[in-house]
């Protein structure tokens, strides 16, 4: 298979409760190459385009506001099946359900603050990457 892109974030439940060493060491251990990585804070309208198709969920508000919260740390990924890979990586929304060793069972304390974001097709990495990167910052 060749190799994809996908997009994550470190989310700021992780980064508060000292985690992003861990989770880069997870991503690398993983096969990812890191091509794109920085720290910030989002802003609101940032993370209700960010998260816009999840709009008319009752759950957006409460994302939105989360993920303000705090610095993330946001990552652009590169192996073969990427997308896939990752979300594996990451295990499950909810961290109950999530298999032992994933990020999620690992890390997140439950379904809303759960530890890292992964785009869930090509067509959302191919969105989410340039969101936050620039073709020179992807090396
Ligand atoms: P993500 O987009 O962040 O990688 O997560 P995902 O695909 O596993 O889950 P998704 O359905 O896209 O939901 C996006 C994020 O919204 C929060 N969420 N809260 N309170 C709730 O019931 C609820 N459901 C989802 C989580 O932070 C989830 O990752
Ligand atoms: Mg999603």
């Amino acid at each position: 298979m060749a190799l994809e892109r996908t997009f994550a974030i470190i989310k700021p439940d992780a980064v508060k409760n000292g985690h992003i060493g861990e989770i880069l060491t997870i991503i690398e251990q993983s096969g990812f190459r890191i091509l794109g990585l920085k720290k910030r804070t989002l802003g609101k309208a940032e993370a209700e385009a960010f998260y816009a198709v999840h709009k008319d969920r009752p759950f957006f508000s409460g994302l939105v506001t989360f993920m303000t919260e705090g610095p993330v740390v946001v990552l652009a990924l590169e192996r073969e099946d990427a997308i896939a890979k990752w979300r594996e990586v990451m295990g499950a929304t909810n961290p109950a359900n999530a298999a032992e060793g994933t990020i999620r069972k690992r890390f997140a304390e439950n379904i809303e603050r759960n530890s890292a974001h992964g785009s869930d097709a090509p067509e959302t990495a191919a969105v989410e990457i340039p969101f936050f990167f620039s073709g020179v910052e992807l090396l």
